[in-house]
C-alpha cells in the first residue's frame, strides 16, 4: 500500500493539524510505503513572503520530525524539489472540466473571506490548486490519502481527474482513497469553532509556555459558578481538548467532576494546560534537538527529494507517453 500526504507550510501547526493530519500520517508509516511532504508549492496560493515561506518551510520539517515522522520510514521531502509536479499539473489541467473547479468549497470559502485588502487576491492558482493536488498524489501512484474533512472534496476531484486521463489515454494513474478519522476530523479551537490558523483560534503544538498558557485559561466560559453541576460537560471546550491529551481515565475524573458541581472552570483550564504541556513534553525535547541540527534536516529533505524523484519521473513518463508527448 502506498501512502501520501502533503502538509502547507504557512503557519504554526495546532492541535487541529496534529490530531486531524499529522497523527493519522504518522501512525500509517507502519502500514505501507508512506510518502510525506512540504507543500510549499500550494502555500504560494495564500503567502508571498518568501523569508516567511522559508521559516514556515522549516518549521513544517521540524514539527514533524519532532512529533514522529521517521525518514527511515517514510519519504519526506520538500515539493519544490520535485518538479514533475507541476508538469503533471498542466496535463492533467486539460483533462479537468472548468465546472469540477467551480464547484470547490475551499475555493469558493477562501474567496468570500479574502476580501479586498489581501495582497493576495482571487488567483488562478487558488482555483487551480487540486489540479496541483491531484498531481501530487497521482504521481506516486498512492492508495491512501490521510486528511481531515475539509479536503475530502480535493480527493474526489482528484479520482474525477485519474478516471477522465485513464478513460482518454488508458490506464495510466492509480485511484487513490482518502483517509479520514471520523473521531478527529473536526478539532474544535478555543472558541468553539474548528481550529484554524485563519480563525486564530488555535493552541499551537510548540510555542513559549506562557503565551500557550495565557491563550488557554482565556478560553471563554459560560456564567455558572464553581458550586453549579454541569450536566452538559461533554460540550465544554476544553474537555474535548483535554480528551485529546489526557489519559482517557483522567478526562473522564476531570469530566464528571464538572458534571458533579464543585469543580470550576479555572481549575479545568489549568488541568488541560498541565495534560497539553506533559503531552507534547517528549516531542518538545526532539524538537529541540532537531533546532540545532538544522543540516541534519535538510539532509533529509534532500536524500527524500532524491528518492520521491525517481517515483515521480517514473509516472510523469508514463503519463506522457499514454498521452503522445513523448
Ligand atoms: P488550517 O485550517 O489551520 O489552515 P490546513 O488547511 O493547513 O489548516 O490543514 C492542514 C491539515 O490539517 C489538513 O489535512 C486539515 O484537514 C487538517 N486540519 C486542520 N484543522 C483541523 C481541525 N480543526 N480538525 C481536524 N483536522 C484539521
Ligand atoms: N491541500 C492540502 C491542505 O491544504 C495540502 C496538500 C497538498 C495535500 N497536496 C496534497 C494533502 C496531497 C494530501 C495530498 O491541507
Amino acid at each position: 500500500m502506498r501512502i501520501l500526504t502533503g502538509i502547507q507550510p504557512s503557519g504554526a501547526l495546532h492541535l487541529g493539524n496534529y490530531f486531524g493530519a499529522m497523527l493519522p500520517a504518522i501512525h500509517l508509516q507502519d502500514e505501507g510505503d508512506a510518502f510525506y511532504f512540504i507543500a510549499n508549492y500550494h502555500s504560494m496560493t495564500s503567502l508571498t513572503d518568501p523569508a516567511l515561506r522559508r521559516e514556515y518551510t522549516r518549521d513544517v520539517a521540524l514539527d514533524l520530525m519532532a512529533c514522529g515522522l521517521d525518514p527511515k520510514r517514510c519519504v519526506f521531502w520538500k515539493q519544490s524539489d520535485t518538479p514533475e509536479h507541476t508538469e503533471l499539473a498542466w496535463i492533467l489541467s486539460t483533462v479537468t472540466p472548468m465546472g469540477l473547479l467551480e464547484r470547490c468549497h475551499s475555493y469558493k470559502d477562501k474567496v468570500s473571506r479574502m476580501g479586498d485588502e489581501g495582497v493576495i487576491t482571487v488567483n488562478h492558482g487558488l482555483f487551480a490548486y487540486p489540479v496541483l493536488m491531484a498531481a501530487d498524489i497521482l504521481l506516486y501512484d498512492a492508495n491512501v490519502v490521510p486528511v481531515g474533512r475539509d479536503q475530502k472534496q480535493h480527493l474526489e476531484v482528484t479520482r474525477d481527474i485519474a478516471i477522465k486521463f485513464n478513460l482518454l489515454y488508458g490506464d495510466t494513474f492509480v485511484i487513490p482513497e482518502p483517509r479520514i478519522r471520523d473521531e478527529v476530523a473536526v478539532v474544535p479551537g478555543l472558541d468553539g469553532d474548528k481550529m484554524s490558523k485563519s480563525y486564530g483560534n488555535t493552541v499551537p503544538i510548540f510555542g513559549e509556555e506562557k503565551a500557550i498558557k495565557k491563550r488557554i485559561m482565556g478560553i471563554v466560559m459560560d456564567s455558572r459558578g464553581m458550586e453549579e453541576p454541569k450536566p452538559d460537560a461533554e460540550k465544554n471546550v476544553a474537555i474535548q481538548l483535554l480528551r485529546l491529551v489526557a489519559p482517557p481515565a483522567e478526562a473522564t475524573s476531570i469530566e464528571d467532576r464538572l458534571r458533579a458541581g464543585g469543580f470550576g472552570y479555572g481549575d479545568l483550564k489549568k488541568q488541560l494546560f498541565e495534560h497539553y504541556w506533559n503531552y507534547f513534553a517528549p516531542a518538545r525535547a526532539r524538537r529541540a534537538e532537531l533546532a540545532v541540527n538544522v543540516d541534519y534536516v535538510e539532509g533529509v529533505l534532500k536524500d527524500g527529494a532524491e528518492k520521491a524523484r525517481t517515483v515521480a519521473r517514473a509516472t510523469l513518463a508514463r503519463a506522457k507517453k499514454a498521452c503522445g508527448l513523448d
